[in-house]
């Protein structure tokens, strides 16, 4: 092609989708199968998420609500907020992709923590926004006094992710609000608490981010994981409506689409799904720490709906993830996110957990 790129995109690697899995399991003849890999919802989607769906497309040939009010009013709503304080978009990785575009330009960079969550990592680089990333503590902890200390005069844009996808460590609240102290106004501070709902049914000391009185703040949550619609792409933030309304002036005029909306709002009266969720999820998480402290793994206690182990050795890990793959169990190892000697497995289904840790364990004692 004669068409150059600009620089950043020349190399981006990207995220690298893997084979669709209906594929892989078309292709297989897996008796039994476990998707442990995306942190996805394994008891499926709302049911009152899916009923909205259905009525909402009945008006599919008119452009959406571009302000999405009913949404964000009800989001509010449950919030204690007002619709100003609230932005819907096209999943969490939107709204991050728009804060960048809104409050980054030139040399103004985003300040983070390496082992965090990819997307970060890439959406900088297609923004074209320097990235500053502070090592992991040895404890797969997020350093935020390494992070505040790393503040420099182009920073812009701080990302947390609170629990941190992969390593499913959590900031306390006492952590989190020592940080906010000492960042300056000028500097917006985006909390990504994409595992809300998970990290407060496992315990009772996680910090609300919008509990927080800043004004340099936004925490970004998702309907992708607890309500289990992550094809429908639907997240939101709550923020300042100083905050809000740039957000809203950069996004794309008809983000999100009718459906997406309807799913969000089917979605927050499903109380019901939402416990089974949780329910599984702790149960989940139980049985993952009983087994991995029964096979010695080295694991991360975990605050989300997965735990990440480290390995030792990316070597080890290519081979235990390439193995499970050929039984039909699908974990993901971690080298996109800086953690090549570890791996991270969402919690399913309980038969899914028990076949994991099955094959697993053949898999260990097989090396
Ligand atoms: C920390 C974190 N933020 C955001 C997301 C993306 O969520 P969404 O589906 O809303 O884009 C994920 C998904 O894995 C995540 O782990």
């Amino acid at each position: 092609m004669k068409i150059e790129l600009p620089e950043h995109i020349k190399n981006l690697k990207g995220y690298k989708p893997g084979k669709p899995i209906s594929e892989l399991i078309a292709e297989n003849n897996w008796e039994q199968t476990a998707i442990l890999w995306n942190n996805e919802n394994p008891m499926g989607s709302s049911s009152k998420a899916k009923d909205a769906i259905i009525t909402a497309f009945e008006g599919s040939n008119f452009y959406p609500d571009p302000l999405s009010l009913k949404l964000r009013g009800k989001l509010a709503e449950r919030l204690g907020k007002q619709t100003e304080n609230i932005i819907v978009g096209n999943g969490s990785e939107g709204l991050l992709l728009n804060i960048l575009k809104a409050f980054c330009s030139g040399k103004e960079e985003v300040l983070t923590s390496s082992g965090s969550f990819v997307i970060i990592y890439i959406w900088s680089q297609i923004n074209n926004t320097p990235l500053v990333q502070i090592p992991l503590t040895a404890d797969y902890r997020l350093d935020l006094e390494g992070i505040a200390a790393g503040i420099g005069e182009n920073t812009k844009v701080i990302y947390l992710s609170n629990a941190n996808n992969p390593t499913g460590a959590m900031i306390t609240r006492e952590e989190l609000t020592r940080f906010m102290e000492v960042v300056p106004e000028h500097i917006l501070v985006v909390l990504d608490e994409a595992y809300f709902e998970f990290s407060v049914t496992l315990t009772d000391d996680f910090p609300d981010g919008t509990q927080l009185n800043y004004s340099n703040i936004i925490v970004l949550r998702t309907f992708s994981k607890a309500y289990g619609i992550a094809a429908s792409r639907i997240g939101y933030g709550i923020a300042s409506k100083e905050i809000i309304q740039p957000l809203l002036n950069v996004k794309l005029t008809f983000e999100p689409s009718n459906l997406a909306q309807a799913a969000g709002i089917g979605a927050l009266d499903d109380e019901q799904f939402l416990k089974k969720t949780m329910d599984n999820n702790t149960a989940g998480i139980n049985y993952f720490y009983q087994e991995f402290d029964r096979l010695r793994l080295n694991y991360v206690p975990s605050f989300a709906n997965f735990v990440m182990i480290d390995f030792g050795t990316k070597q080890k890990v290519d081979l235990i993830v390439e193995q499970l793959m050929s039984h039909g169990v699908f974990v993901r190892p971690l080298g996109g996110s800086g953690l090549p000697h570890c791996i991270r497995i969402s919690v399913g289904r309980r038969e899914e957990n028990n076949y994991c840790i099955e094959i697993l364990e053949q898999v260990l004692n097989s090396l």
